[in-house]
């Protein structure tokens, strides 16, 4: 008899219930007996001990639903080593309950959070594979996570649907995209949306570049200019001040988020009218486009045969369109960022777009 947690852990994306089906139909081929054990809403309920026997009926029917079956939480790593309110170890309660439940192996499913804790239970003796879940494809080790096309797909839509408001009222409008630290989601949906200005975190801009790539298309006769905003956007300016410095100059900041900031400095500066939009969290939320549900099922599988094969403390990772086993003391703690010398970088402004630089 084989005992498999499975656990989903932090913001959540389209392709989670894919993922984890992938993982189950693969142990369900090879085991008669398996039990497959859902830890409900993530590593809270490894904590407090809240599970649920899962049946093969679970899996079926979930390839294309997102979300996840489960449930998720956020639960910061840096506050794992802390006592609970009651004074309860979080990390003895966890191996306990992974003790306790006769686990042979637990699937955590997760962004990077999810993964320094996860590499944290590797290191404490407990058997683990993980799954690279986020829309922000920020995970070291992997070339794309799943959620990530998804998001691309809406975010993309929303540009879309910009583009004719925009070219109808002349106006310059922003879209703030979701990526948390990273440019990733950004850089993919302003280009598939044909943006004429994106920016990122990983390319701090200058306000008076940005005004310049307005004023550039107004010459060229066009009527409206498109910004694809990162969520984590920065200027030049705030890149160069320390954490503490950063901190105290927001301390007073009335915009609630970058976009507002930028959308209020090009109306000062350029008299043309800004509209801003945030599709926020319907970038995670929907089906799993089918690029999503075949890197999950592909991923998925994968992560089951690392258990069958004994193989643990590895998340299943994509290198050249190979799922590969990546370390997880490799991937915990290290963000993929998008690298502003890259050839995507280059092509893109080999077409026109500005990146505020
Ligand atoms: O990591 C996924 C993500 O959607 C980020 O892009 C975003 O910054 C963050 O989660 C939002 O978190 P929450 O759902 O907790 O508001």
């Amino acid at each position: 008899m084989k005992k498999i947690g499975f656990l989903t852990s932090g913001g959540d994306c389209q392709s989670l219930n894919a993922t984890m089906r992938g993982v189950a139909k693969t142990l369900y081929q090879r085991y008669d007996d398996v039990k497959i054990y859902g830890i409900l809403e993530g590593y809270k309920g490894l904590i407090y001990g809240n599970y649920r026997e899962m049946k093969p009926g679970d899996f079926s029917g979930i390839l294309t639903e997102g979300g996840t079956i489960i449930g998720t939480s956020r639960q910061p790593f840096k506050k794992m080593r802390e006592p609970d309110e009651n004074g309860l170890d979080k990390v003895k309660a966890m191996k306990e309950n992974y003790k306790k439940w006769g686990l042979d192996c637990l699937v955590i499913l997760g962004g990077n959070g999810t993964h320094k804790t996860a590499n944290l239970l590797s290191e404490e003796g407990c058997n683990v594979v993980t799954l690279p879940k986020t829309i922000d494809n920020d995970i070291w080790g992997t070339d794309i996570t799943f959620g990530f096309q998804s998001a691309v797909n809406i975010a993309t839509n929303a540009i879309d649907c910009i583009h004719t408001t925009a070219a109808s009222h002349g106006r310059v409008f922003i879209v703030e995209v979701m990526g948390h630290k990273v440019g990733w989601l950004t850089l993919h949906a302003g280009i598939a949306g044909g943006a004429d200005i994106i920016l990122l975190p990983e390319i701090p801009y200058d306000i008076n570049a940005v005004v310049k790539a307005l004023e550039k298309r107004n010459r060229q006769g066009k009527r409206f200019s498109i910004l694809a905003v990162a969520e984590g956007a920065i200027s030049k300016e705030d890149a160069a001040l320390s954490k503490k410095e950063l901190k105290a100059k927001n301390k007073d900041n009335p915009y609630p988020s970058i976009s507002y900031k930028i959308g209020k400095e090009i109306e000062e500066r350029t008299g043309q009218e800004v509209r801003i939009t945030v599709p926020g969290h319907t970038q995670r939320g929907g089906e799993p486009c089918p690029y999503d549900r075949v890197i999950s099922s592909r991923l998925g599988s994968a992560a089951a045969r690392f258990i069958i094969e004994g193989k643990f403390g590895y998340m299943a990772g994509i290198k050249n369109n190979e799922v590969i086993p990546v370390p997880l003391s490799e991937v915990a703690g290290r963000l993929k960022t998008v690298n502003p010398d890259s050839s995507i970088i280059r092509e893109a402004k080999g077409l026109g777009i500005s990146f505020g630089d």
